[in-house]
């Protein structure tokens, strides 16, 4: 019988969530979208987590009961607790996020950084399956997200979006959102992903590189382009990739 999780993956506009078949990495129903409430305050958040935790749970009668959420959210995430909060609510800073969301769904509730989640995803099930060695898995959205995983085993919160790359702040530069906000070309794009790449590469000597988010769709536009000594792919789970890592994650945890 197939082992079924729940992911839920909490983002600045939308909250999404669905049951993940845990063998295969793949959703076993529609996945479901509330958008972000704004503000976006812990108990407004919670709220929704809440109801779409009952549906998605309640679609699968007994077996749902008392089932891990495993949940995805943006910012470093330390044994539960949210230390920032990228394109949320200041307020999540310090709140115990896990504590906070058993509370709200009455379920057990795993909670890790969204770049982490679709990384784990990547490495199970995805474009970095069966790799041995350093793989480095980069978002590229709203922000730059990072995973490190070390055959397969993740390092936790390593927020290599941040990294310091020609004076900036990398994903201010690098980031799909930069790219759109700026109105820049695939290649004047690709140039400032080559900086950012050719960095983490230097500092990390990775045997693999995988790159994420929506963009990663149009990587034929801006891969090729790249000169890097270190082989780069797009992710394969796409918008999958959160809810399905999340939820191998909390099953993990909780030990089945
Ligand atoms: C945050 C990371 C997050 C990434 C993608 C960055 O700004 O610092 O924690 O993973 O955005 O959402």
């Amino acid at each position: 019988m197939e082992r079924i999780g729940v992911g839920i993956d909490i983002g600045g506009s939308g909250i999404k969530g669905a049951p993940v078949d845990l063998g295969a990495g793949e959703l076993t129903a529609e996945r479901l979208r509330e958008p972000t409430p704004q503000p976006s305050r812990p108990a407004a958040v919670a709220r929704v987590v809440a109801d779409l935790a009952r549906t998605i749970t309640g679609g699968l009668g007994d077996a749902g009961q008392g089932l891990p959420l495993g949940v995805t959210f943006p910012a470093v995430i330390q044994h539960g607790t949210a230390r920032t909060a990228a394109n949320v609510h200041e307020a999540w800073i310090g709140t115990d996020v896990q504590a906070l969301l058993a509370e709200a769904t009455g379920h057990p509730v795993h909670v890790v950084n969204d770049a982490d989640a679709a990384g784990v995803a990547e490495a199970r099930f995805g474009a970095a399956k069966g790799v041995r060695g350093v793989v480095l898995v980069a978002t590229l959205g709203t922000g730059i997200g990072t995973a490190l995983l070390v055959d397969g085993v993740l390092v936790p919160n390593t927020e290599l979006g941040h990294l310091e790359v020609g004076g900036h702040d990398a994903e201010t530069r690098a980031s799909d959102a930069a790219r759109e906000r700026e109105d820049l070309t695939y290649k004047q794009w690709a140039k400032r992903l080559q900086a950012y790449f050719g960095a983490l590469e230097a500092l990390f000597w990775p045997d693999l590189l995988v790159v994420g988010g929506g963009v990663s769709r149009k990587s034929e536009k801006f891969l090729p382009l790249l000169e890097l000594r270190t082989p780069i792919v797009p992710a394969r789970l796409q918008n999958q990739a959160g809810i399905v890592g999340a939820a191998v994650l909390a099953a993990e945890r909780a030990g089945s």
